[in-house]
């Protein structure tokens, strides 16, 4: 068995303290989204790892790109029949998780997915480079294929198909959007007393904030 019991790190980089944070999470995460942006050692800072609860009884994460939030929630894109597409629809309890390595940080969020309203799904589709579009309609998410060949040939028929016209989005691809519960900030410290200050929504609309122990 492979020893790894000597990697370890001592973080010091920063510190998430009571008197400095916003009354709301979402003000928090805007701030330390663009922070980890701003210092430049993050390939996609939008990467994050959506975990559902599947049909199998079985938890699941996978990382997708965040591509919205505000406060209502957090937005990605993805195929609605794919294995997490159909885990959410029977169960919209979530989690959304962030690792920001480069600056020693960690956001855990527990929300409650829904798919966004069409309007919204056909604008980012708009959006998306022909490619990505055509790609999206190729893929059955999740479901076994014989070989990569037939992406391929089904690829480029689209693209006969569809040469100079509109691409429409399929109904089968759309967002999710998640409505956070509750947000949890984990900030590395040295000698293993990390920082983890959680939000939770209460039923008037207010946020609790609490600290954990690391
Ligand atoms: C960096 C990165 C970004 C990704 N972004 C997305 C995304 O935005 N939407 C998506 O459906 N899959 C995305 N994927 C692929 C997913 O991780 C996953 O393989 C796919 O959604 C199928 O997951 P499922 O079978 O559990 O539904 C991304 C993967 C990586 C590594």
């Amino acid at each position: 068995m492979e020893d790894l019991s000597n990697y370890r790190k001592s973080y010091e980089k920063s510190e998430l303290l009571e008197h400095a944070i916003p009354e709301d999470p979402i003000n928090l995460f805007h701030r330390w989204f663009y922070e980890t942006e701003a210092q430049g050692n993050t390939d996609e800072v939008n990467a994050m790892t959506v975990s559902t609860l599947g049909l199998d009884g079985f938890p699941k994460a996978r990382v997708v790109l965040l591509k919205k939030f505000n406060e209502e929630g957090f937005i990605f894109y993805t195929n609605y029949e794919s294995e997490k597409g159909r885990a959410i629809t029977a169960n919209p309890n979530v989690c959304l998780s962030f690792f920001w390595h480069s600056m020693e940080r960690q956001v855990i969020i527990k929300g409650i997915a829904e798919k966004t309203a069409a309007s919204i799904s056909d604008g980012y589709f708009d959006s998306r480079p022909t490619g990505s579009k055509l790609g999206a309609i190729v893929s059955n998410q999740s479901s076994v294929i014989e070989s990569r060949s037939i992406l391929e040939e089904k690829l480029k028929e689209l693209e006969n198909n569809f040469a100079g016209k509109e691409i429409p989005r399929p109904e089968f691809w759309g967002g999710f959007l998640v409505r956070p519960v509750e947000v949890e900030f984990w900030q590395g410290r040295p000698n293993r007393l990390h920082d983890r200050i959680r939000y939770h929504a209460e039923d008037d609309y207010s946020w609790k904030i609490e600290r954990l122990s690391p």
